[in-house]
């Protein structure tokens, strides 16, 4: 038997070792593995470092030990694998003293951070699940900041695809936003779902080159907004990227920037349905987290679905049978008088409530004007934003079920576009930004008959709740299909009933990503949280968690594939057995 002499492992002697066999030994705190091949001796850790097979059961040939398990291929010398899905086994010295074989147990030293690093863009880059989910963790426990692998899958995202933002770095930036809110073990696998989107989105598509800036000497900012949105206008992305490009490495503000982008994302009505002034708003989210540093690289990727998106006053939805554009278009024009007459009357106006509910009137005329007379009383730009945010979560309230089902996602989607408009008009309002607001109340209007009934919102019960138990009936309604009124009962009841706001967000986030979320439910987690943090303790946010988890209970459960890939992980990173005879 083995015993430990001066911190060394005595593994036999090395006539012992010659008949074949693998001899495993153990010391401080590992398993190692001690094979005789080809006139050498070597020590590995004897976990596969792929889901923890013991490699004494392996084979060795030609200097390669393979594990029997998913037959992952190791340099015997180096412990380092052939197998991108595997990770490099641990290595151990070895020394041979008088015929005996004697191992260090202290494997040569690395950088924890560092690898698991690498080891998260060798994951992203051949998409591989159990390599994200393992390097989250890697970096977690090695002390990473969460904005180390947002930065890493942030860089890979908006390189590794020609068609720029997209979905992915939505729900990647998503992750982020919601974490705060998360319970503390839940925010790696928020992070390593985002991630997963990542590496799957980018899968196989080539990657995006950032064009360098202008040499130019022009340095105006409303030159610079002036020829991006004249090139956004006429689809010209080279042209845009340039230009946006140079404005950035010129150092023009923040505001400058966000102000020129969000401009040109509503020179149109509605592009590509609320996505493109989404996806703008997710991208200053992102620098937000991982610094201005990298707005070159992050904000070029939206010029590619800026200069594409569908505009929806070519839509016949949006001119027949109400010609919704030039109701808006006209709105539009009115919009700087407007904004004139209300600036005397700032701080006056708190009507924010009663405006999203004139937004659910069917009558489109009727909305402008309430949006009109709220300006010109002086509803500010963040006002106008939560009112629109508010009115489409009220839609997602009284979304009946009796309704085909995809239409969760057209309630869905204007819901998003009111929130990545609020958020943008509270980063940077300006008065054209304020169109949006009549693009997202058109919107509204044209998701009426999804509340055709309306389904009622659960009324008011005050009194003390049972946290626990309502939290578990949650859960358990949430494993089950279409409870939705169920859930939104449980919801309810929990906040009239004085329960903790934070513990039920960090269940519903819960909720959310022991699923097989997707870029919907991610989405509408984000801004439920975003929308709900402004409204905590009244009824309108009570209406908001409504909505959300609404949503969440239809699309509940899923298969849950994801999340066992990284409940698997983790259990790896325990030392926990994974294979079982
Ligand atoms: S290859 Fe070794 S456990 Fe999978």
């Amino acid at each position: 038997m083995a015993t430990i002499v001066e911190g060394q492992i005595r593994a036999g002697t090395i006539d012992e070792l010659k008949d074949g066999a693998c001899r495993v030994v153990t010391g401080g705190g590992h398993t190692i593995a001690v094979v005789y091949h080809d006139g050498e001796v070597y020590a590995v850790d004897n976990r596969c470092p792929h889901m923890g097979f013991p490699l004494d059961r392996g084979s060795v040939s030609d200097g390669i030990l393979t594990c029997h398990w998913h037959h992952a291929r190791f340099d015997l010398s180096s412990g380092g694998t052939f197998n991108p899905f595997a990770d490099d086994v641990r290595s151990f010295p070895v020394s041979v003293v008088d015929g005996e074989v004697w191992v260090d147990p202290r494997p040569v030293e690395r950088d924890e951070a560092e690898h698991w690093a690498g080891r998260l863009r060798d994951g992203l880059e051949h998409s591989i699940r159990l390599v994200i989910a393992k390097s989250v963790l890697g970096l977690n426990t090695a002390g990473a900041d969460y904005r180390e692998p947002l930065r890493i899958g942030a860089e890979f995202g908006t390189t590794y695809t020609s068609a720029g933002w997209g979905a992915a770095m939505t729900i990647l930036t998503s992750a982020a936003n919601i974490s705060p809110l998360l319970a503390e073990e839940d925010r790696p696998l928020a992070m390593y779902q985002g991630l997963l989107h990542v590496a799957r989105e980018c899968a196989g598509r080539p990657p995006r080159f950032v064009v360098d800036p202008l040499p130019t000497g022009e340095t105006r900012p409303e030159v610079f907004k002036q020829w991006f949105r004249g090139f956004i206008d006429v689809r010209d992305e080279d042209a845009a990227e340039r230009c946006l490009r140079t404005a950035i490495e010129l150092g023009l503000s923040q505001r400058d920037i966000a102000d020129m982008v969000f401009a040109a994302a509503t020179d149109h009505i509605y592009l590509d349905a609320g996505h493109v002034v989404d996806f703008a708003n997710k991208a200053f989210e992102l620098l937000d987290h991982i610094g201005w540093d990298h707005a070159s690289q992050v904000l070029t990727s939206l010029v590619h679905g800026m200069a594409r998106a569908r505009r929806s006053q070519e839509l016949s939805s949006w001119r027949h049978p109400i010609d919704l554009a030039s109701m808006a278009w006209q709105a539009r024009d009115e919009l700087p008088g407007l904004v004139e007459a209300g600036a005397g009357r700032q701080g006056e106006w708190n009507g924010e409530d009663a405006l999203a509910r004139e937004m659910l009137s069917d009558s489109p005329a009727a909305i402008i004007d309430a949006i009109k007379e709220a300006i010109r009383s002086g509803a500010s730009a963040d006002g106008l934003g939560s009112a629109v945010a508010y009115a489409a979560f009220l839609r997602m309230a009284h979304f009946h079920i009796s309704n085909e089902f995809n239409d969760w996602d057209t309630v869905h989607n204007t819901l998003t576009a009111a929130n990545a408009l609020h958020q943008a008009l509270r980063r940077a309002p300006s008065v054209e930004l304020m169109r949006g607001v009549f693009d997202v109340a058109m919107s509204i209007y044209l998701d009426r008959f999804l509340n055709m009934p309306p389904q009622r919102i659960p009324e008011t019960s005050p009194g003390p709740v049972d946290e626990p138990m309502l939290l578990s009936q949650l859960a358990g309604h949430m494993n089950i299909r279409q409870q939705v009124e169920e859930v939104s009962h449980l919801v309810s009841g929990y906040l009239t009933g004085s329960g903790e706001p934070d513990t039920l967000l960090a269940a519903l986030g819960r909720g959310m990503l022991v699923e097989d979320a997707g870029f919907h439910s991610f989405q509408i987690v984000d801004a439920g949280f975003n929308q709900y943090r402004n409204r905590q303790g009244t009824e309108s946010g009570r209406h908001v968690l409504i909505g959300m988890s609404r949503f969440l209970a239809a699309h509940s459960p899923t298969p849950r594939s994801v999340g066992q890939t990284f409940q698997i992980a983790l259990r790896l990173q325990r030392g926990e057995e994974i294979f079982r005879e």
